[in-house]
């Protein structure tokens, strides 16, 4: 039987990934028995190489999962059968990929560097980008000044999910590259201590208020930026609104709130909020940075969405990833995933693939409506090492659950001193030791053979067996961590693409949303939750 399908419309192929033929092969083949780890690496010397990958500076090991030949070969034919670089590919070109909102995905499309056109609204992002780039160049030179004069010397972005995490996450990962003058602070919330902590020390005389919104209608950002306006006021009096700024998709809103056209960075309706860093949305990526780091941001992005459109599925970095996700779960029914950046500046990069994961594969339909008859999403979770270590790693090694490790490690560090080199050499064999410890585990004979008293012999064995990825960067810088992000957005969409899921749409919030609105405005009747709560505030 031919491995591939005809090529259709250009969409992903959007039916349960159970007509695959190659998907009823792995089906058997997680059936049967299957060697373990130890027997996997004692049988085959080589394996670490063979299963290692690089994707432009960064390096993947796939070693440690459970990951046959065999297995393999029908994985890299589920990948052609799905058609899934096709779906790759039609991301980069900013084409009509999100089948339920009947919209195209252009995130790839604004990170072409020589600004060739293609998917809706990406010519005017560009644009937009220069507008970004003469107010950063004026914020970080000291031109830029406020209402009474004072220069600017601090941006508060308020912004929730994908207007917060991606810019907060490249923000505080390139704090090393940052502007020393100017700070930089993220507000995400409907809780005025979020607020409140946003703002403490700064001055609203010399702060611009960032209102980043796609829709304009979140209700956590607007009751922020009530709360912004009403702090700037007391600085700057009825010139508040020349300290705000809106990012957003819908400008005639951000109009409505009495923000000018001059004062709007429009982004493209058609660039999904997690995916939206490399949009306006990362202004304040581009004030600490400068335009040009923020030009190599998205420059590593695109050489990894270029390489996980183009190369064949056995050298691509984000469709194996995606794979051993899909066998991992569909296959081996491990549901979640530890991701743990052995990096202290990476802390938020777990904060961002939550949203960016499982807002997109939070799914329980495929494109078509039809049920993916599959598990869909993981859960993903996880903290930096070492402090995961000595928080939820005693469950990773011996717990009855099987949780897959995505390990991420930086082998040079930012400053190039004596302590930080002694640091990352730590840190890497701490991350090295734990991956193996997984893998490997320690039986019962081996704890005997080192004297260990009979009674503990059964608490100090580890059964090992359990899986793990390594993602290696040789250092973080915007281009690296652009492309670690974009391993990651690409890994996604691979994934959906195989399970025929749409990355791009998150109905599932929405329900919430409305319901919340409903018991603000009166027009559901509270639950007993809420009046409890109600009396306990009113004691
Ligand atoms: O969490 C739901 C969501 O719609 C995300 O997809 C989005 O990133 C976030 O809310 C914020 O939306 P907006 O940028 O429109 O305020």
């Amino acid at each position: 039987m031919a491995d591939v399908n005809p090529p259709l419309d250009g969409r992903p192929i959007d039916g349960s990934v159970h007509a695959a033929s190659a998907w009823a092969e792995l089906e058997d083949l997680s059936e049967g028995p299957s060697p373990s780890l130890r027997d996997l690496f004692a049988g085959d010397p080589a394996r670490d190489d063979r299963l290692g990958v690089e994707c432009a500076d960064l390096w993947v090991g796939l070693s440690r999962q459970h990951l046959t030949y065999e297995v393999l070969g029908h994985l890299h034919v589920l990948a052609r059968q799905r058609r899934v670089t096709d779906t790759l590919t039609g991301v980069l070109l900013g084409e009509a990929v999100n089948g339920s909102e009947d919209r195209a995905a252009v995130h790839g499309a604004l990170r072409a560097r020589d600004r060739s056109p293609s998917g809706p609204g990406v010519e005017e992002a560009f644009a937009t980008f220069d507008r970004m780039a003469e107010l950063a160049e004026s914020i970080r030179s000291g031109k830029a000044t406020g209402a009474t004069g004072q220069r600017i010397t601090a941006l508060v972005q308020l912004g929730i999910g994908g207007s917060h995490l991606g810019p907060a996450l490249v923000t505080d990962a390139l704090r090393h590259l940052a502007h020393p003058d100017v700070t930089i602070r993220f507000s995400a919330g409907i809780d005025a201590d979020d607020l409140d902590e946003a703002l403490h020390g700064l001055d609203p005389a010399s702060t611009l208020v960032v209102a980043c919104s796609k829709s304009f209608t979140t209700i956590e950002t607007l009751t922020a930026l009530d709360g912004a306006l009403a702090w700037l006021t007391i600085g700057v009096g009825d010139r508040a609104m020349d300290h705000v700024l809106a990012v957003t998709a819908a400008p005639d809103r951000a109009r409505d709130h009495g923000i000018g056209d001059d004062r709007i960075l429009e982004i493209p309706l058609a660039v999904g909020g997690r995916f939206s860093v490399g949009s306006a949305v990362g202004l304040p990526v581009m004030v600490a940075i400068g335009p040009d780091a923020f030009d190599e941001l998205l420059a590593g992005m695109r050489v990894v969405d270029s390489l996980s459109a183009g190369l064949p599925v056995e050298e691509n970095a984000a469709v194996l990833l995606a794979l051993v996700d899909v066998w991992n779960h569909g296959h081996l029914g491990r549901g979640s995933v530890a991701v743990v950046p052995y990096a202290h500046r990476l802390r938020l990069f777990t904060p961002w693939l939550q949203q960016l994961s499982m807002e997109s594969l939070g799914k329980r339909v495929c494109q078509n409506g039809s049920d993916p008859e599959t598990p869909t999403g993981a859960v993903i979770w996880g903290a930096t090492g070492t402090d995961a270590q000595h928080a939820f790693f005693q469950l990773l090694h011996q717990g009855t659950d099987v949780v897959p490790v995505d390990f991420i490690g930086v082998a040079r560090p930012a400053v190039d001193d004596d302590r930080s080199r002694k640091g990352a050499e730590v840190l890497m064999t701490n991350l090295a030791a734990q991956a193996d410890a997984l893998a490997f585990g320690r039986t019962a004979d081996e704890v005997r053979a080192d004297g260990v008293d009979e009674n503990l012999v059964a608490h100090r064995t580890f059964p090992g067996d359990r899986p793990s990825t390594a993602i290696l960067l040789p250092e973080l810088t915007p281009s690296t961590l652009g492309q670690l992000m974009a391993l990651y957005e690409n890994r996604t969409v691979a994934t959906a693409a195989l399970l025929g899921i749409n990355p791009f749409d998150q109905w599932g919030v929405e329900l919430g949303k409305q319901m919340a609105l409903d018991l603000a405005e009166g027009t559901a009747p509270a639950s007993e939750l809420l009046r409890r709560a109600r009396s306990l505030r009113e004691g």
